[in-house]
């Protein structure tokens, strides 16, 4: 295959990655996306197979093969709510290879370049190892921390600030030692020293990150893992990785920068580490309210309230991904609009533990993405709303948001359902959410706490709506 076609091949498949990562910004678009984006990693593997590679295609083909059925099979086995976990293994791939490929690249003597050429390459190679070795032991700890393998509280060393300014002047400094040892031909020494701190720099800035900022970790390492396969593409002369790892860095990053948005975080306070430390508890707030200060109302209530209302909106959260409700939840919908009341979904950008988690919960349960609205399309309609239904959500409708000047989620967006008719709040008890705040919307007087289960309570309603 000539170089010609090579490029063009190449070109094609950039453009296809940039189409796929446009699909994926919608739901209706995402499946179309994915194909994009799996139409050009085809293009890009058989450009590269027959038009670049001209040795050792046994190896090559064996690996592929290998590759490719373990992927399948992962593919195949994994559950929606691992996703996190696998896509932080497969990251820690992106930043092995990246090592490994910066040591071949570093051993291999037949490039015949020197003066600028050279240092320009060993500092290529040099960024390539360190991205890589930090996104390996980074993503390795990530994945055992949701795997709940160790465990997700954050790892708070003494001085831990320090240790990690210590590391990075480290890598600096063998840096200056590995760029004036290779120009006479040395430098192993230094670039392996440089991988053990990057590897512990890895280790460390992630077990100091609770459990709850895990997805805007894993995100982040996303990104690095980017970052890591472009310094590759630079080192291997491959205008397609680089190209490929900016698009992966830079989403990444921006992925990272929307959940904090979300989130009413400061990325650098998520990286510093030491938040999520008190899941479930309300240390954050002073104590969670008692339940006597509540309305509790009963299922068969929740059913005439809702066969009453002509305006309904439901708001999934966290517990809804917990009990598994979601099923439930589009069954009672259908029976709703049979019953021609106008039932909606309104959607927080950060409702459960990931990204699009409550969209991709609904479309499992084939809800129709024209009645899942995001959180800006639907928050003025709330005062036209009869009744609200809040599934295991908390943080993402808690009013102290707007009410409260000194709550830790203070300035966080919130959905506003207590501006309708009434809200029932669907949870277990008082625990607070994510956040570990108190919420004023349980207290209000227009809302109803129908405790229990979401599932159970969600079958409740729905046996007393049909009933
Ligand atoms: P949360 O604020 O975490 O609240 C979830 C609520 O669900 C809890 O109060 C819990 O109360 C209830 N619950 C748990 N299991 C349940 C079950 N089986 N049945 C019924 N209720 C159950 O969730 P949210 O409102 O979705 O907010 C998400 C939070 O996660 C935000 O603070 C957000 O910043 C954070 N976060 C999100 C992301 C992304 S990207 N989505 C990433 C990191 C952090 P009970 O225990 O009383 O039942």
């Amino acid at each position: 295959m000539s170089a010609g076609i090579v490029t063009v091949s190449y070109i094609g498949a950039s453009i296809l990655f940039i189409l796929a990562l446009g699909g994926l910004s919608n739901q209706e678009t995402a499946r179309r996306g994915n194909l994009y984006g799996m139409i050009g990693m085809t293009l890009a593997l058989i450009a590269t197979l027959v038009g670049i590679v001209t040795a050792n295609y046994a190896v090559l083909i064996g690996g592929a093969v290998i590759g490719g059925f373990i992927g399948w099979v992962l593919a195949k086995k994994v559950e929606m709510t691992q996703m996190p976990e696998l896509v932080a293994i497969l990251h820690s791939l992106v930043g092995l290879a990246a090592v490994l490929v910066g040591y071949a690249n570093f051993m291999d003597h037949s490039l015949a370049i020197s003066g600028v050429e050279k240092t320009i390459h060993d500092v290529e190679t040099y960024l390539g190892i360190l991205i890589g070795a930090l996104t390996f032991s980074g993503s390795i700890i990530a994945f055992l921390k949701l795997s709940a393998k160790i465990s997700g509280k954050p790892l708070m060393l003494p001085a831990r600030h320090w240790l990690n300014l210590g590391l990075l002047v480290l890598a600096v400094w063998f840096g200056n030692d590995f760029l004036n040892q290779s120009a006479t031909g040395g430098g192993m020494v230094p670039l392996m020293l440089m991988t053990i701190v990057a590897l512990l720099f890895g280790i460390h800035m992630v077990m100091a990150i609770g459990g709850a900022d895990m997805p805007v970790v894993v995100s982040m390492l996303n990104s690095y893992s980017g970052w890591a396969a472009a310094a590759t593409g630079f080192m291997l002369n491959n205008d397609l990785l680089i190209v490929v790892g900016a698009l992966v860095g830079s989403s990444g990053a921006i992925l990272s920068y929307i959940m904090c948005r979300a989130m009413n975080r400061k990325f650098l306070s998520v990286i510093a580490g030491g938040f999520g430390t008190t899941s479930g508890s309300s240390a954050a707030s002073g104590p969670a309210g008692d339940v006597g200060d509540v309305v509790a109302v009963e299922a068969e209530e929740v059913a005439n309230m809702l066969l009453d209302a002509k305006e309904v909106m439901i708001i999934p959260g966290y517990g809804m991904a917990v009990a598994q409700a979601q099923h439930t939840v589009f069954e009672l919908t259908k029976q709703l609009r049979d019953k021609k009341v106008n039932v909606r979904f309104g959607i927080h950008p950060v409702a459960g533990r990931m990204p699009g988690h409550m969209n991709v919960l609904l479309a499992e349960a084939k809800v129709p993405y024209d009645i899942v609205f995001e959180m800006d399309e639907i928050n003025e309609d709330f005062p036209k709303v009869d009744v609200s239904i809040v599934i295991g959500a908390n943080d993402i409708v808690n009013p102290a948001a707007q009410e409260v000047p000194d709550s830790p989620i203070a300035g966080m967006p919130v959905l506003e359902p207590w501006k309708g008719k009434t809200t029932v709040v669907l949870k277990r008890g008082m625990a607070t959410g994510y956040a570990g705040v108190d919420n004023p919307l349980f207290y209000k007087e227009n809302t109803r706490m129908l405790f229990g289960d979401a599932k159970d309570s969600i079958d409740a309603v729905l046996k007393a709506v049909a009933g």
